[in-house]
């Protein structure tokens, strides 16, 4: 198939996920059919990088329909996914007359989307806004959920506030410029969805021809694993939508992940390659607990080198590490929680876990 979509099931908040190559040049026409008529101002933000490559298609195409778009360029980069971002973007709303009934469209990866979410979350205490993922990273998942975020000098994403997109189109056919490195980045999160909950992904991943046409960006293909992908963050989410429970099993791989983000300097690793060591890490005590077969711990190292990724733990600061973990917003009255798998497509949460069964992975 060459198209899908995917509902969101969220009561009143419920929003659909459409996957189509070419759909990025077609926006204003799926706008007026999800009932977005014209008349509303859109406030587009995204930054140089991706402006350069397309924001004249997709102004066109907007203009053409007599939408009225202001663009707002943000800064690329981590570093400047912060409120002095945030509050240039309530400068360029102002000047541009934002009202309740404007829209905000997020044109971007995570970054763009998380910061545009809360924008819009924020803006006259919460407007409409539509995500445009264009990274693989945030197609298969920041783009779906509603976690909007922009960092803190204490911390990453922490101020942040839970506000869904009224609509996620993806086109599979701007991964075509997007770096290769960017790429396998986002392919550990796929491989993150395969591990926790589809094995049938993860089989899919692992055959080799299947392997190549994903390599040559085959536009079938990845719209079958951002699909399935989605499926999967979709029906969690919809379970689990603010993170009391279910939610969590999202985050496998991302405990020892955000310890490597952290100790190694953000930069040095991009997040998609700090969760694959941190799947890694995750598999091997897995594996020490008996919780799955020594076969199933090599499946899941050798499909996460197969798409370029690391597994190798980097030489970090041990006494550090207790301190990020329990610093992290996923442990709880003091209690270390890991997610670790149970066999490929399953993950369970663990408390309890004791320091020296990981502390040893690190030198
Ligand atoms: N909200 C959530 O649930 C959630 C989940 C996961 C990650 N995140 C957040 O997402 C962010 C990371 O997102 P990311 O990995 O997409 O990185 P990113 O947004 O920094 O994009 C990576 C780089 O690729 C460039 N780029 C984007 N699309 C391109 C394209 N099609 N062609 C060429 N270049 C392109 C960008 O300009 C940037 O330089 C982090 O801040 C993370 O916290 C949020
Ligand atoms: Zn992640």
């Amino acid at each position: 198939m060459n198209k899908r979509k995917i509902l969101v099931p969220l009561g009143n908040k419920s929003y659909a996920v459409k996957i189509e190559a070419g759909i990025l040049n077609n926006i204003s026409t799926e706008l007026l059919k999800i009932g977005i008529k014209s008349n509303r101002k859109i406030l587009v933000i995204s930054n140089e990088e991706i402006s350069n490559l397309y924001i004249e298609e997709f102004l066109k195409d907007l203009k053409g329909s007599n939408f009225e778009a202001q663009i707002c360029l943000i800064k690329a980069g981590e570093s400047h996914k912060n409120l002095e971002t945030l509050s240039e973007i309530y400068n360029v709303a102002f000047e541009f007359g934002l009202d309740r009934n404007s829209l905000m469209i997020a044109l971007g990866g995570g970054i763009v989307g998380d910061i545009t979410g809360l924008a819009a979350a924020t803006w006259l205490r919460g407007i409409e806004y539509i995500q445009i993922p264009t990274t693989l990273l945030s197609m298969v998942d920041s783009s779906v959920g509603g976690k909007t975020a922009v960092n803190h000098p204490k911390g990453k994403n922490l101020i942040g506030a839970f506000h869904q997109p009224k609509a996620v189109f993806i086109d599979p056919e701007t991964l075509k410029t997007l770096p290769k490195r960017e790429f396998n980045a986002g392919m550990a999160e796929v491989i993150k969805y395969g591990v926790i909950k589809d094995k049938s992904l993860f089989e899919f991943l692992e055959n080799e021809k299947n392997k190549n046409k994903l390599t040559n960006l085959e536009n079938k293909s990845l719209i079958k694993i951002i699909n399935n992908s989605i499926k999967t963050k979709s029906h969690i989410v919809s379970e689990d939508e603010k993170e009391h429970g279910i939610r969590a099993i999202l985050n496998y791989g991302h405990s020892f992940g955000h310890v490597i983000e952290n100790l190694c300097g953000y930069g040095e690793f991009l997040h998609g390659e700090a969760i694959s060591i941190g799947m890694k890490i995750a598999g091997d005590i897995a594996l020490e607990k008996g919780l799955w077969s020594k076969e199933e711990s090599t499946r899941q190292e050798n499909l996460i080198e197969s798409y370029g990724l690391p597994t190798q733990i980097p030489k970090i600061n041990k006494e550090n590490i207790l301190t990020i973990l329990m610093g992290d917003k996923k442990v709880r009255n003091g209690k270390m929680r890991f997610i670790l798998p149970k066999g490929i497509g399953e993950v369970d949460i663990y408390e309890d876990i004791e320091d020296a069964l990981f502390l040893k992975y690190f030198s």
